[in-house]
């Protein structure tokens, strides 16, 4: 089957240096294949969204490589990564984050003008 999720040596690190830096994750590797179905557990505050947002193209490693159909999305342009997370994901966010004022029918359409 094809691996069309891998991270390698993934580090996340929030406010690196500052006196309220965080180490969401470290050194995680993982690799979903196409077709398969990954539950994500842990207790709360052990990284779960945030490795989630950096297989989703959401946030960039600290360290590591987040490979996404083959291709090393960490330190592609901010330009490219809209096109993968528009094309590539579904996402449903912890915390919603839906526009009132737009349905996806409206959004869908704004897209593909
Ligand atoms: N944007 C951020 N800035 C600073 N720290 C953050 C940020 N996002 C997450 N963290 C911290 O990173 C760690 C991992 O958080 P994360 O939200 O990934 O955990 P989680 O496993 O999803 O938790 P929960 O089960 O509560 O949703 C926590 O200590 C959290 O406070
Ligand atoms: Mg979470």
């Amino acid at each position: 089957m094809d691996v069309i999720i891998k991270t390698e040596n993934v580090t996340k690190i929030f406010n690196p240096g500052m006196s309220d830096e965080v180490k969401a994750i470290t050194d995680v590797s993982i690799e979903i294949k196409r077709g398969e179905i990954v539950v994500l557990k842990g207790p709360s505050g052990s990284g779960k969204t945030t490795l989630l947002s950096l297989i989703g193209c959401i946030t960039r490693p600290t360290e590591g490589r987040v490979i996404v159909n083959g291709k090393d999305v960490a330190k592609l342009p901010e330009r490219f990564l809209t096109g993968i997370r528009q094309k590539t994901f579904g996402f449903v966010f912890q915390q919603f984050n839906l526009i009132r004022c737009i349905s996806v029918i409206d959004c869908s359409e704004v897209i593909n003008q």
